[in-house]
Order: structure tokens, then sequence, then C-alpha cells
């Protein structure tokens, strides 16, 4: 299939008079693992929050696997639109924000079952193995106040995956975690794009990650991606000096 699963175009974004995004074009393919990356405040967040429109872009268009998405007054037309949006598209952000009075299981079930109205018992099923998946079977009946941050990450993931999204986004999912949490949860995210080829649009400064996994890297800098290509070029031989200026000090 040649039809990118992420097409975002000329997207803009203001907040008040703050123009935080001016025009980013960015398509994501099928099995791509694209990691954005740039300084505080260059809006990476904001892009990703933009494709599934917890914020509304000003002017632009997003489309995650054809659902095509403008910002425009609610109709139940553009309603149904985000909603189909949020369901192709999973997002894992830094805080893990799970439900602290559902177990792992319960958190992992929960959308499957209430958003999409899937059978209960098949989603527990599914949801067993997604656990499997990320490493934490034996965790299933825990409250997530017993779990560590990179465990309580990896019960995010699989929450994100038991939607069955199409593009999985990750805004910096491990910034927030001790150091030798890190590794647990980046683990999982190398097995799902080299074992499933899930298509990822990753926020992460992790560059040794992103050198290994990334198909494309794009460099953020005031709202705009000013480069963009493989790890091997934009690491190795980066063209902006922004893009150099930052990666010295990352790297
Ligand atoms: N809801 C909001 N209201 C007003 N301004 C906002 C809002 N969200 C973000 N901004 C502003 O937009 C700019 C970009 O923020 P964004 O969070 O996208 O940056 P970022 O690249 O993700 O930074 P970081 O690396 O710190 O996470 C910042 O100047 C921020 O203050
Ligand atoms: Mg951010």
């Amino acid at each position: 299939m040649t039809e990118p699963v992420v097409r975002v175009s000329q997207l803009h974004k203001s907040f008040g008079d703050n123009e935080v995004l001016k025009g980013i074009d960015l398509d994501v393919t099928r099995g791509e693992v694209v990691v954005i990356f740039g300084r505080s405040g260059s809006g990476k967040s904001t892009l990703l929050r933009c494709i599934n429109f917890l914020e509304e872009p000003t002017s632009g268009t997003i489309e995650v696997s054809g659902v095509r998405l403008e910002p425009g007054p609610r109709t139940h037309r553009q309603r149904e639109a985000i909603r189909s949006v949020r369901i192709k598209a999973g997002m894992v952000f830094q805080e893990f924000n799970l439900f602290p009075h559902l177990t792992v299981l319960e958190n992992v079930i929960e959308a499957p079952v209430t958003v999409k109205g899937q059978d209960r018992a098949h989603s527990v099923a599914v949801a067993e193995e997604l656990l499997a998946q990320v490493g934490l079977a034996d965790k299933r009946d825990e409250h997530p106040i017993r779990l560590s941050g990179g465990q309580k990450q990896r019960v995010a993931i699989a929450r994100a995956l038991a939607m069955e999204p199409e593009v999985m986004m990750f805004d910096e999912p491990t910034s927030a975690l001790d150091p030798e949490l890190i590794s647990e949860v980046l683990s999982v995210m190398r097995s799902l794009a080299t074992e499933t080829q899930m298509t990822m649009m990753v926020v992460t400064h992790e560059m040794g990650f992103a050198r290994e996994v990334a198909t494309t890297m794009a460099f953020f800098h005031e709202g705009l991606i000013v480069e963009q290509g493989p790890p091997g070029q934009v690491i190795a031989d980066p063209q902006h000096a922004q893009t150099k200026r930052f990666l010295e000090a990352v790297l």
C-alpha cells in the first residue's frame, strides 16, 4: 500500500498570537518509524496532539489511514472523524495516565469495551496476549500503584495497542523514567517496530534507539521540520546548523 498511514499537510497551530507550528508537512508510510526530535518548545508535542485533535489545528489537514480532518465546527461528521482518528492513532504520553482504581488488565480492556463496544471475554483474551507481549503477564491483577514507572509505561503501551491502532504515537515515553527503567520500555518499542512492523511516530531524545530503529528522523526547530532523513544521514552528517548544535548537546 502506497497511501501514507499519516499525512500532515500545511499544519499551522497558534496559541493566541504564539505560532507554534508554522506549516508542517509530514508523511508516514506503513511500517515506518519516524523519530521526532528538537529543542524544548519547538512544537513536537503539539504536532502529535494536533494529529488526533487533542489540540485543534489553526489550519491545515490531517489524514490518518484515509480519514481526513480539518479544523472546523464540530458537526456530527466531524465528531465521527475525530473519534475514528483517535482509534486509529494510539498515543502514549510521558506520564502514564493509567486509571489508578483499575487493575492492569482492566486498564487494558477499558477502551476496547467502552469505546469500541468489544465483547469483554474477547477483550480479556487480547489483553492477556498484549500483556505477555510487553512482559507483564504476571501483573494483570495488580493496581498501577504497585508497578514501577517502566512497568506502568509498558501497560500504557499495551493499553494503546488494545485498540488495534494503525499508528502508535509516543511523546517522550521514557523521559519520566529512572535510567535503569528506560531500556525495558525502549526494548518493547523496538520489538513493536521490528517484529510487528508497527507504524510509529516517536518523540524522543534517545539517539541510540533512533539510530537503531528509526527509518526517518525529523528535526524540529521553532515550529518547522528543518531537516529530515534516515538516521545514518541525520545523525552522522546533519546539514542544518541547528541540527548539528542540538546533536552535539545530546550525543
Ligand atoms: N495549551 C497550550 N496553551 C498555550 N501554549 C501552549 C499550549 N501547549 C503548548 N504551548 C506552547 O507551544 C510551544 C510548543 O510546545 P510543545 O509542548 O509542543 O513543545 P515540545 O517541543 O513538545 O517541548 P518539550 O520538549 O519541552 O516537550 C511552547 O511555547 C508552549 O509553551
Ligand atoms: Mg513535548
